[in-house]
């Protein structure tokens, strides 16, 4: 009876919705447990295409529980739309959606002040997706966040609001000479959004350890990826929570060990959004083919994302941290048609290979990528679903990822659609887990 996580391995994009929304029906309850309306989660099925962003990608799939685990920063606003806009294709998440009471919520201050931070930082802007979610979490960690449960005490709820509006409004105006915000609007409009919220929320850290104890299987989806944790990223270019597979625990109250795999979730090249350091990254017209034929363009902002080869570095490192079990590799397809393919396989400096990931940005943006060349397949990949179906050489791509990442490739993705992969053999690792 396994549990398991869906991980980013690299900066994000990589694909999970997808593989969230193709492993759901094996499991009873999908699980986010970090980050909030940042993330933007794209599952195609039969030529409808949803974007998650804070409900759980296995809403797709009747009858699934979707919970959003304490660790999440929840925009009452934004889940009241995303609830609407589901309904409107038909999905209904009525008595299979459970907020937690100890997620935090983003509040409108949230945003004024991280429009601020980001315009002050100028040339050293962090290109966050502007919806408030460094702040949220910054008031949790100094103690004075508001938690979903808050709004089921109207004084403790007002008391906050006036409090915490009183405080940012003294920082927005002394520090970003911005407008204040007035905590009696908050306050209405909070009362308001949070009525309709209310029958979500319970204690999803008792509930999920209870449907475990029952024999339910939880499938914990993350957001983000490896590079942008807020520990184990390129800090400071990061978001602001544990994107790696050890926040499934803190960010849903279930233990280590209750959860028996971790899958690692890689495109076959690499992709960024926002600023901060990118070895493999392409500044020429190869990274802006990958762009067009990958559609590399943020699920959430619209922001066309930064292209590069593949760096077998950073998927190595996310591996280790993540203690990969198998990893599913993504969007093969889009290198359908170029002529040499590279891969990352270290980093120099001043000519000196270097041993591992480097902790500091300082380092990394003195890197160079030490590439190898493989020839590319001039053929079709898309939609193929078979792997013996595959170019030879981009069974000999993908052979080389494995070993140069130390890890099993279990899946390949060779399209948006459920259909369009190539699934585990009967006997690995992943169909064990599964
Ligand atoms: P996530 O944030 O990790 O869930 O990924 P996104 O949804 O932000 O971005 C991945 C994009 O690639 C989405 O538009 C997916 O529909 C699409 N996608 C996923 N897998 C494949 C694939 O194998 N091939 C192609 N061409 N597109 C894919
Ligand atoms: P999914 O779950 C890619 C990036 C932002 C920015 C940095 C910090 O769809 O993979 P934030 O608003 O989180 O404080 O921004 O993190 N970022 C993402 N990049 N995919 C995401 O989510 C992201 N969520 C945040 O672009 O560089
Ligand atoms: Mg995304």
């Amino acid at each position: 009876m396994s549990n398991v996580v869906i991980v980013g391995t690299q900066w994000g994009d990589e694909g999970k919705g997808k593989i969230v929304d193709l492993f759901s029906d094996k499991f009873d309850i999908v699980a986010r447990y970090q980050g909030g309306h940042n993330a933007g989660h794209t599952v195609t099925v039969q030529g409808k295409k949803y974007i998650l962003h804070l409900i759980p990608s296995g809403i797709v799939h009747p009858g699934k529980v979707c919970v959003i685990g304490n660790g999440v920063v929840v925009d009452p606003a934004a889940l009241l739309y995303e609830i609407e806009t589901l309904k409107g294709l038909e999905i209904s998440v009525e008595a299979r959606l459970f907020i937690s009471n100890r997620a935090h919520m983003i509040m409108p201050y949230h945003r004024a002040m991280e429009a601020g931070e980001e315009t002050a930082r100028a040339d050293r802007a962090l290109g966050t997706t502007a919806r408030g979610i460094g702040p949220c979490y910054e008031d949790k960690m100094g103690r004075r966040g508001i938690r979903m449960g808050d709004i089921f005490n109207e004084e403790l709820l007002a008391a906050k609001i006036r409090e915490n509006v009183k405080l940012k409004n003294s920082l927005l105006k002394e520090i970003y000479g911005r407008e204040p915000l007035d905590a009696e609007a908050t306050l209405l409009e909070y009362r308001f959004l949070c009525e309709r919220i209310k029958p979500f929320i319970v204690d999803t850290a008792e509930y999920l350890n209870r449907e475990i104890k029952r024999g339910k299987r939880i499938l914990f989806e993350g957001a983000q990826g490896t590079l942008l944790d807020v520990d184990h990223g390129t800090y400071p270019y990061v978001t602001a929570s544990n994107a790696t597979a050890g926040g499934a625990c803190t960010g849903t109250g279930v233990g280590p060990t209750s959860i028996h795999g971790v899958v690692g979730i890689a495109k076959a090249y690499t992709t960024r959004v926002g600023a901060g350091p990118f070895p493999t990254e392409l500044n020429d017209s190869i990274g802006e083919q990958i762009r067009v034929k990958g559609v590399e363009f943020g699920a959430s902002t619209g922001r066309p994302r930064r292209c590069g080869w593949f760096d077998a570095v950073v998927v190595r490192y996310s591996s280790l941290i993540n203690n990969v079990d198998t990893l599913v590799i993504t969007k093969l397809d889009v290198l359908d048609g170029l002529e040499e393919i590279r891969i990352c396989t270290g980093y120099a400096i001043d000519g000196k290979r270097l041993e591992g990931f480097p902790t500091d940005i300082e380092t990394l943006e003195r890197c160079r990528p030490i590439y190898e060349s493989h020839p590319g397949w001039m053929e079709d990949t898309s939609s193929v679903n078979k792997y013996s179906t595959l170019p030879q050489t981009a069974r000999r791509y993908l052979e080389r990822l494995s070993h140069l990442i130390e890890a099993d490739i279990s899946i390949i993705s060779t399209g948006p659609e459920r259909t369009e992969t190539i699934m585990p053999e009967e006997d690995s690792k992943l169909s064990k887990l599964l």
